[in-house]
């Protein structure tokens, strides 16, 4: 049986450090750091997230704006509100929340944000620090900087020697996660949906690092035994089980086939996701510093 991975535990940890630190940013400067978070149309699942995202900053102290904008918003409207929130003050993060609906070009409205304000870390800026190894400067894209730690409280911070396999190559997850891994040392492969035999690959992996949207992809025979797995996957299916037509979340890891396989591994609920909007909060709290002292 293999240790669980608990992002729950982690993400709390980082939003100590993270209140914490905004409690000391207010006293030396009697300023909040400020996050907007603009949403457009009505994806339930996109404004679930938002909301969550919200909850938090308010909880760690943080001013939090959200704006809704309707579906029918154009490419310029959108791109007017993140030039507003680029030149108000009292905003330190931006972030737009994707999919945006599919007559919007989200890379130009990604790149109109300030890079010192893109909490996201999706600006070329940032992505192109993180490429050279500037990670000190620029902001980390959450959810690889989220699945990064998990990945070092179970190795530490050195990956030297170690085979990681990151399955997806998203501009929001696969090409940071694997640049952070590079990083840390590890030998870093990318598989996708056109490698060849993404099972012989996974074989050969420490760690793998599973975020291609597909529930259960990752089987327990692709497994090296005791390898680390760490699960960005978040899909809805179908859970006959439970009757009634009801639906369960499910990572891309077969969780329960793997678990006996992996030396770790991350549940879903309660992994990669958590760590997420932690990470969140803690780029707009030193985007907030970065500003005001
Ligand atoms: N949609 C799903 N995950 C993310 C994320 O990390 N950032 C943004 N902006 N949208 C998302």
């Amino acid at each position: 049986m293999s240790t669980r991975i608990d992002g729950k535990v982690a993400a709390a940890s980082v939003i100590d450090t993270v209140k914490t630190s905004h409690a000391a940013l207010e006293k030396a400067t009697g300023h909040k750091a400020g996050l907007a978070v603009v949403i457009v149309g009505d994806d339930p699942a996109s404004h679930a997230y938002v909301g969550a995202k919200g909850r938090m900053a308010k909880e760690c102290g943080f001013n939090s704006v959200q704006h809704t904008l309707p579906v029918e918003t154009t490419q310029e409207e959108l791109l007017a509100l993140v030039a507003k929130l680029n030149d108000d003050a009292s905003i330190h993060g931006i972030l737009v929340q994707l999919p945006l609906p599919r007559h919007l070009d989200a890379e130009p409205v990604i790149q109109s944000i300030l890079p010192q304000k893109d909490v996201d870390g999706l600006h070329v800026v940032n992505a192109g620090k993180l490429a050279t190894g500037d990670l000190a400067t620029g902001l980390l894209s959450c959810t690889p900087a989220g699945a990064m730690i998990l990945v070092k409280q179970v190795h530490g911070a050195d990956l030297s020697g170690l085979n990681a396999l990151v399955i997806g190559r998203s501009n929001l997850f696969g090409k940071p996660m694997a640049q952070l891994l590079l990083n840390a040392n590890a030998t870093v492969t990318v598989g996708h949906s056109r490698s060849k035999d993404l099972s012989a690959l996974c074989r050969q992996a420490d760690i793998v690092v599973a975020a291609v949207g597909r529930a259960e992809m990752v089987k327990a025979d692709w497994l090296k035994h005791g390898a680390t797995v760490i699960d960005v996957g978040i899909n809805r299916i179908a859970a006959p089980e439970l009757g009634d037509g009801k639906t369960k979340l499910v990572g891309d890891v077969d969780f329960k086939g793997c678990q006996d396989v992996a030396g770790a591994i991350t549940p879903v609920p309660g992994g990669v996701g958590p760590m997420t909007i932690a990470m969140l909060m803690a780029n707009t709290v030193i985007a907030a510093w970065r500003v005001l002292i």
